[in-house]
């Protein structure tokens, strides 16, 4: 467990088992500051512990509203020289990006939002130079079945299970969720080769979060528990989301 996850809150629990993929993943990219691209980046919650490392981020967004909440982000946190903030999306990627000038692409809760998502990632594929990594989290459909069900919604959960794009019903804020074989797929016909995949927010996002706020101990054993149970494919296929590591050969 690093210090960072133990002192922190409920939301850097459950992101640690992608920070520490993502982390290793970047480290055996090589030494010193890569060229990130962070597509969907959002207000930089990633970007700017990223640009923390050393690295040097841009993110790519739709959303002004969080270009500009990550520019405020990142100056207070004394890194905005290191973060660069494009208003665009996925698809338009190589409008904005040299084509192969990036080490690493993240795509981070993007592709269940968008329209067209296996056109957007093999577009966005162009911005990565040849031996650079892609690393995706997307939400996975059996994930919300469970959730569904254990929150008390029956019929929602049956409406994930049967609907083609694994939305439990009209208030359902994601466009698609994913199963695992034709998210591979997906990033496969991309023209990526995959390196890893983990399931997210295994048993996390079926507890209260006042559970690991209450006690340090407890939160130090649900990310030891985490981190084991992602590898465990039968039990990633009831994660939140998978996280996919992938090259560009
Ligand atoms: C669920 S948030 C994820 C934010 C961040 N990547 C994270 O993991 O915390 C989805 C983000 O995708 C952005 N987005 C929506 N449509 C997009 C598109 N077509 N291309 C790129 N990003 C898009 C939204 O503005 C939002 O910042």
């Amino acid at each position: 467990m690093s210090a960072g996850v133990r002192s922190s809150s409920w939301t850097a629990l459950r992101r640690s088992v992608v920070w520490e993929g993502l982390q290793d993943a970047l480290e055996a990219l090589g030494e010193g500051p890569l060229a990130v691209v962070d597509a969907g980046g959002g207000s930089g919650g990633l970007a700017v512990p990223l640009a923390e490392l050393g690295h040097r981020v841009g993110v790519v967004d739709p959303s002004p509203d969080s270009l500009a909440a990550l520019e405020r982000r990142a100056a207070e946190r004394g890194v905005g020289d290191r973060i660069v903030g494009r208003q665009g999306d996925l698809s338009t990627l190589p409008e904005l990006v040299p084509s192969g000038s990036a080490d690493v692409l993240l795509c981070h809760g993007v592709l269940e939002v968008i329209d067209d998502p296996a056109r957007a990632l093999a577009a966005a594929v162009a911005a990565i130079r040849e031996g650079g990594m892609v690393s995706i989290l997307a939400a996975n459909r059996m994930g919300a079945v469970l959730a569904r069900a254990l929150a008390g919604h029956p019929d929602e959960a049956l409406a994930a299970l049967e609907d083609p794009a694994g939305r439990w019903g009209r208030n359902d804020r994601l466009a698609r969720r994913f199963d695992r074989p034709a998210l591979l797929r997906m990033v496969t016909e991309a023209g990526l080769e995959i390196e890893t995949v983990h399931g997210i927010r295994i048993v996390l996002d079926l507890l209260p979060g006042s559970m690991a706020d209450a006690d340090p101990e407890v939160t130090d054993a649900l990310a030891r528990l985490e981190r084991a149970a992602s590898r465990q494919p039968v039990l990633g296929g009831v994660a939140t989301q998978f996280h996919v590591l992938a090259r560009r050969p």
